[in-house]
C-alpha cells in the first residue's frame, strides 16, 4: 500500500467514526418525535464514497457517474442510463430529445399534443409547455390514482404525438393498454418513473416499457444523491439525442476530459461551418447543461446497493398500513395496486370518503398535530394552479376524479426509515382520530 492509500484508509476510518457519532439515529418518542413522510436512509458507506470522490477532486461527471449508469442500466435491464441533475431535468431532456429534427417525421413540433394527467407533479407537465407543445389532460381513477386508460383513445387527435405520464406514487399505470394504443397510433411513450423505482408490471420493471423513462434521486425518492436524476432508454438514437441536449446541445459525444471519441474530430463539415471545425464545438441542438457531479454519483453508487432492501421495506410498510387501516374503510378509501403489478410504493394514498363525517383537512390537521407528516398528490389538479393561468391546454371530457383528489386525498409515508414502532403509532393515531369523531357525532357514524 502506498502512502496515499494509507492516508485514504485512515480518512475513511475517521469518516466511519464520525458517522457513528454524528449521524446516530435518535430514539423515537411517539407523539414527540417528528415522523417524516420520507427521507434519506444511509450509513457510513455513502459518506465514505462521497469523501472518496472529493479526494479525487474530478468534480464533474466521472468514474462514479459511469459506474452508476452501468449498474443502474443492468439493474433495470436496459441498454442505456444517462445521469442528470434532477428528475425534473430528466423530464425536460426526455421531451426535448423528441423535438430533435434527427427524428424525421416523428419529431415533436410546436402545437403537437401530449397526453398526460393533471393529478401529479408539475415537472411532468412543465416540459411539455416549455417545448411549446400542448398537454391534453385525461382524468384518473381514484383508487389507483392512474390515468383512466379507457379514455386515452378518445383523447387522441391528429396532433397527438406522445403519451407522458407518471406511475403515480409507485403504482404502475396500465402499461398493456398504454403501449397498445401508442403502437396503434405511432405515439412516443415516456414513463415518468421518478416515484416508482423497483415497481414491476407483469414481472418487468416499470421504466423499461416506454421509449424513455425518467428517475429522480431527490431525498424522498427510493434512492438519493441529494439532487439527481436519470433517463433510461434502449434506443441508441434517443440516447445520443438525450446526451446532446444534456451536454450543451453538442454533436460530439466525448466524455468530460476526453477528446476525439468520434475518430474524426477535425474532419467533419456540419451546418454552415467550414470543413474541419473542431467537432467538440459543433452544436446540433439548442441544448442545456444538465450534467450531474461525480460527488452526487458517488452517493448514488452506494445507495443503489441498498435498493433491493429499500424496495422490500417500502412494500412491507405499505402492507402493514393497508392491513391496519382496513377497519376504517367505511371512512377512508385505501390505495389499490394496478392489476398485474407489484408496486414499489412511494407513499400511502388515502381518500376521505363522502359521508365520512370528517373532512380531509380535519384528519390531516390531526395527524400533523400528532407529528405525522402528510402530503398532497403534489399539484393536485395542475390546471387550477396559479402557474397555469396563461397556459394553453386541452381537457379531455372532464377532470372529475382529479378534482376529488384535490378536495379529499392526502398521503403518508412508507419509506424504509419507518420502524414497526412508528407504524404502530400511526395506526393508533388513526384509531384515536376515528374514536374522537365517533364520540362527537354519535353512534350512527
Ligand atoms: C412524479 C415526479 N416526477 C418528477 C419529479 C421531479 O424530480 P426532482 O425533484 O428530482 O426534480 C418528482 C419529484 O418528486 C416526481 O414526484
Amino acid at each position: 500500500m502506498d502512502k496515499k492509500d494509507e492516508i485514504k484508509k485512515e480518512i475513511f476510518k475517521k469518516v466511519k467514526d464520525y458517522y457513528l457519532l454524528a449521524h446516530k439515529k435518535e430514539d423515537f418518542i411517539p407523539g414527540k418525535s417528528n415522523m417524516p413522510y420520507a427521507g434519506r436512509v444511509y450509513d457510513e458507506n455513502e459518506l465514505i464514497s462521497l469523501v472518496d470522490s472529493a479526494l479525487e477532486f474530478w468534480l464533474t461527471t466521472g468514474r462514479f457517474a459511469r459506474q452508476f449508469e452501468e449498474n443502474f442500466a443492468n439493474f433495470l435491464g436496459v441498454r442505456y442510463c444517462l445521469l442528470t441533475n434532477s428528475g425534473s431535468s430528466a423530464n425536460l431532456l426526455a421531451i426535448s430529445a423528441l423535438t430533435s429534427p434527427k427524428l424525421g417525421k416523428k419529431q415533436l413540433k410546436p402545437g403537437d399534443e401530449v397526453i398526460t394527467v393533471a393529478a401529479g407533479f408539475p415537472t411532468t407537465v412543465n416540459p411539455i409547455i416549455q417545448n411549446n407543445l400542448v398537454p391534453v389532460f385525461v382524468d384518473v381513477d381514484i383508487d389507483t390514482y392512474n390515468i383512466q386508460h379507457k379514455k386515452i383513445e378518445d383523447a387522441i387527435s391528429d396532433k397527438t404525438k406522445a403519451i407522458f405520464i407518471a406511475h403515480t406514487m409507485g403504482n404502475p399505470f396500465n402499461l398493456d393498454a398504454v403501449m397498445k394504443i401508442a403502437e396503434k397510433y405511432g405515439l412516443w411513450v415516456i414513463e415518468d418513473n421518478c416515484d416508482a423505482l423497483g415497481s414491476k408490471y407483469k414481472g418487468k420493471y416499470t421504466g423499461t416499457f416506454g421509449h424513455i423513462a425518467t428517475f429522480s434521486f431527490y431525498p424522498p425518492h427510493h434512492i438519493t444523491m441529494g439532487e439527481g436524476g436519470a433517463l433510461v432508454t434502449s434506443d441508441p438514437l434517443l440516447k445520443k439525442l438525450i446526451q446532446s441536449f444534456r451536454d450543451w446541445g453538442r454533436d460530439c459525444w466525448c466524455e468530460s476530459g476526453c477528446d476525439g471519441s468520434c475518430g474524426k474530430r477535425f474532419e467533419m463539415q456540419l451546418g454552415k461551418l467550414p470543413y474541419g471545425y473542431d467537432h467538440k464545438y459543433i452544436y446540433s441542438h439548442i441544448g442545456y447543461n444538465l450534467k450531474v457531479t461525480d460527488m452526487q454519483a458517488a452517493i448514488g453508487v452506494e445507495q443503489l446497493k441498498k435498493l433491493p432492501s429499500f424496495i422490500e421495506s417500502r412494500k412491507n410498510n405499505f402492507t402493514l398500513l393497508h392491513e391496519g387501516l382496513k377497519i376504517y374503510e367505511k371512512y377512508l378509501l385505501l390505495p389499490q395496486a394496478e392489476r398485474n403489478s407489484e408496486p414499489s410504493w412511494f407513499g400511502f394514498m388515502i381518500t376521505v370518503k363522502e359521508g365520512a363525517g370528517f373532512t380531509k383537512n380535519e384528519i390531516v390537521n390531526y395527524l400533523e398535530q400528532k407529528k405525522i407528516a402528510t402530503r398532497m398528490l403534489f399539484a393536485g389538479n395542475i390546471t387550477l394552479q396559479p402557474s397555469f393561468e396563461n397556459v394553453k391546454y386541452r381537457i379531455h371530457e372532464d377532470l372529475r376524479q382529479t378534482d376529488r383528489i384535490v378536495k379529499d386525498t392526502f398521503w403518508i409515508g412508507v419509506y424504509p426509515g419507518l420502524t414497526d414502532e412508528m407504524i404502530v403509532y400511526i395506526l393508533k393515531t388513526f384509531d384515536d382520530f376515528v374514536k374522537g369523531i365517533r364520540s362527537s357525532h354519535g353512534p350512527e357514524l
